[in-house]
């Protein structure tokens, strides 16, 4: 049973976690700063940001805490949070693709896309592309991206992203919760050919009790309790992200989950579906990308 215990000392460590100010990003962040990291709390909203870094002050961690306003709706705003901190870092252990949205009700992103596409994939690729020779010039280095179980149910529609058939929020999320765990994949493909050295791993948290359900009804939230026998707190369901981020267990191209049906438990390896191993889909979809955000990954 892994647990925050066994998170090795992370001083000099410097460290992203995007979506840090609530739920399983917040947890993430507080666990890496109180091991002695140097946290960047990435927010689109700098208010819940600094309440977030004043809460986690007041454990008096080791580490130290930064804020970075990132929206990744906005690929303006990804693009503008990568060039400062490029600037003011001279090198990233960890970058942590945690945030992301549940069922929002329908919108775009600022340049167009289908807005669950756009945050919950476009940016973190357009992020980690931005800060790629950054990372590759830390030895050691991880990229560690949030999917979701709900990976399994996804499909990628290269013929709905800019919503062209209509918005489906459940669709919608399982795509690109699958978009997330094939960008993981093929990021560690694309290493490898290249004999690059930063580690891409993917973890899902489980069923827990966060905002990601602040779109759903209270009849909806109930049902899904129902459904996982109820939810974990998000310190628990923060542990795969911890244990891909830190662990010398943790591998490339894996995906970290909670023991008991991905649902439920502490981290371990699991058995990735044949829906996520789609080499062709998947660099489809990185071509996608690559068009979609200008941004081109470093041979
Ligand atoms: N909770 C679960 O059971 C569960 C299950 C499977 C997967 N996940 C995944 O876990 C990750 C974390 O979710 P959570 O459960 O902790 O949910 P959460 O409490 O709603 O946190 C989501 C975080 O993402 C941020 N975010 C949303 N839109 C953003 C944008 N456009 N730009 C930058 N940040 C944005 C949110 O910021 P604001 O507070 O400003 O909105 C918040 O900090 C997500 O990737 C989610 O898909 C969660």
């Amino acid at each position: 049973m892994w647990t925050t215990a066994e998170i090795p000392g992370q001083e000099g460590k410097n460290v992203i976690v995007t979506g840090a100010n609530s739920g399983i990003g917040y947890e993430t962040a507080l666990a890496l700063y109180l091991a002695g990291a140097n946290v960047t709390l990435a927010c689109r909203d700098q208010g819940k940001a600094e309440q977030a870094k004043a809460n986690m002050e007041q454990r008096s961690g080791p580490g130290s805490l930064e804020i970075g306003v990132l929206d990744l709706a906005d690929l303006d705003s990804v693009r503008l949070f990568a060039e400062t901190y490029l600037q003011q870092h001279t090198q990233l252990d960890v970058l942590v693709n945690n945030a992301g949205v549940g069922t929002p009700p329908a919108g775009m992103t600022r340049q167009g896309w289908e807005y669950t596409f756009g945050v919950n994939f476009l940016g973190p690729f357009a992020l980690t592309g931005r800060l790629y020779l950054l990372l590759e010039a830390t030895p050691g280095s991880r990229v560690v991206t949030v999917s979701s179980f709900a990976y399994v149910r996804g499909v990628i529609d290269f013929d709905n992203l800019k919503s062209e058939k209509g918005y489906d929020a459940g669709r919608e999320y399982g795509q690109n919760k699958l978009a997330d765990l094939m960008f993981t994949i093929e990021l560690d493909r694309r290493v490898r050919a290249q004999g690059h050295q930063v580690v891409s791993i993917a973890a899902q948290p489980g069923a827990n009790s966060t905002e990601i359900t602040r779109h759903s009804t209270e009849e909806q939230v109930a049902a899904m309790k129902e459904r996982f026998g109820g939810f974990m707190e998000p310190w628990q369901g923060a542990l795969p992200s911890l244990y891909a981020a830190v662990s010398s267990e943790a591998t490339a191209g894996n995906l970290y989950e909670p023991h008991e049906n991905g649902v439920k438990g502490y981290p371990a390896k699991a058995d990735i579906q044949a829906v996520a191993l789609d080499e062709t889909v998947a660099k489809k979809l990185w071509n996608v990308a690559e068009e979609a955000t200008g941004v081109v990954y470093p041979e």
